[in-house]
């Protein structure tokens, strides 16, 4: 048998990845009911990196999400490793989970910013997870609630407030200091900007980037939107179906898909700053399939504007999709090179548009 070495990034000395996902499967019930929502996942996010992860509705991109911290109902179960910092997830005892939750990673939940406590004052919020996580005083806590509103862009005085005296953006900003409060060392964010107008969206995003950066922080964005994923990450994973069909460098995945979906899912967000991508044809027909009930092969198949017969049967592993790049389309031609890729140059596998 021959050994494969994977290769390894040395991060803050530990020897491991900030975060490394490897086969992951989730199912939501069991038997005839069982909806295998997340079906055989890998990530990796180094400190520092930006990993935008996007698809369609009900693809399973917030199981996921709320896997890698084990906040799934108890419905579901799970299979595979979430390494964080080397440490997994899955087997962790509960005392060490509780403690990771906050100070390893910590989520923004999609519309969280609903759900913040209406009889409570923000900063008192804020300070819980404080008191719960670090050796501190409530008045410490305090001071520590109003330092990180004032990271987040908002006065250390607006702690006294409460949640409906806040607009819409001010609230999730609030969300983010909250998962700021015990220094986690990766953030996820899912759907982070969803129910907001697009200049506070676009205040929301800046701020999260100016905080990775500054923090040297992992963060895993959810979005079904590929244009803002693609602006604000450093890499792209598109999930359709449970699993992952693509991934590489964000621009390139946004500007130039492997996978028919991800060209689809592509062409359906104007590229920001490109007029000719405002014109050009969007949309998929058809809907996503049903988890409980999936396509037989390429689960993409029903709905592939290039599907060859075997498509329906056979099943499609990620494969090498040009430097860095992987997609799982039968399609896809590693070395092969097309003549020109969206900029003129040329560029490493087929593409298709
Ligand atoms: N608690 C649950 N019990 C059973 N099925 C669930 C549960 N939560 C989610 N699902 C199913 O799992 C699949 C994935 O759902 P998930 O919420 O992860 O999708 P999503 O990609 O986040 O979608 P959206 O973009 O709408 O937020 C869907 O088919 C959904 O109906
Ligand atoms: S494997 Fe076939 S059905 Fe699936 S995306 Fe590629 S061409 Fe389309
Ligand atoms: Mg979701």
């Amino acid at each position: 048998m021959t050994a494969v070495k994977t290769e390894t990034v040395t991060e803050g000395g530990t020897g491991h990845p900030l975060l490394e996902v490897r086969d992951l499967h989730v199912t939501y019930g069991s038997g005839a009911l069982a909806v295998p929502a997340v079906r055989g996942v890998d990530l990796r996010v180094d400190a520092g990196q930006k990993l935008g992860i996007a698809g369609e509705s009900g693809c399973g991109k917030s199981t996921l999400a709320l896997a890698l911290l084990r906040l799934l109902p108890a419905s579901a179960t799970l299979r595979g490793e979430i390494l964080l910092d080397g440490e997994d997830v899955l087997t962790m005892k509960w005392g060490r989970l509780r403690a990771v939750r906050w100070a390893g990673a910590s989520i923004v939940f999609q519309g969280a910013m609903h759900s913040l406590n209406a009889v409570h004052r923000i900063g008192d919020q804020i300070a819980e997870p404080i008191l719960l996580h670090r050796p501190s005083t409530p008045a410490a806590a305090r001071r520590r609630a109003g330092e990180l509103l004032e990271q987040v862009g908002l006065p250390a005085a607006r702690a006294a407030a409460y949640p409906h005296e806040l607009s819409g953006g001010q609230r999730q900003r609030v969300m983010i200091a909250m998962a700021l409060a015990c220094d986690p060392r990766l953030i996820i964010a899912d759907e982070p900007t969803t129910a907001l107008d697009v200049m506070i969206q676009a205040q929301i995003l800046r701020l999260i980037e100016r905080l990775v950066a500054d923090q040297d922080l992992g963060l895993i964005m959810i979005s079904h939107d590929l244009a803002v994923l693609s602006d604000t990450c450093d890499r792209l994973s598109v999930m359709y179906a449970g699993r992952v069909v693509e991934e590489g460098p964000a621009r390139q995945v946004h500007e130039n898909a492997r996978h028919p979906y991800g060209s689809a899912l592509s062409a359906a967000f104007p590229r920001i700053g490109d007029l000719s991508s405002r014109h050009a044809p969007r949309g998929l027909p058809g809907d996503p399939p049903d988890p409980a009930a999936l396509p037989s092969g390429c689960t993409f198949h029903p709905r592939c504007p290039v599907a060859l017969d075997s498509c329906a049967t056979e099943d499609q592993e990620l494969r090498h999709a040009g430097q860095d790049r992987r997609a799982a389309c039968v399609l896809v031609e590693p070395g092969a090179v097309t003549a020109s890729g969206p900029h003129g140059g040329a560029e490493e596998s087929r593409s298709i548009s």
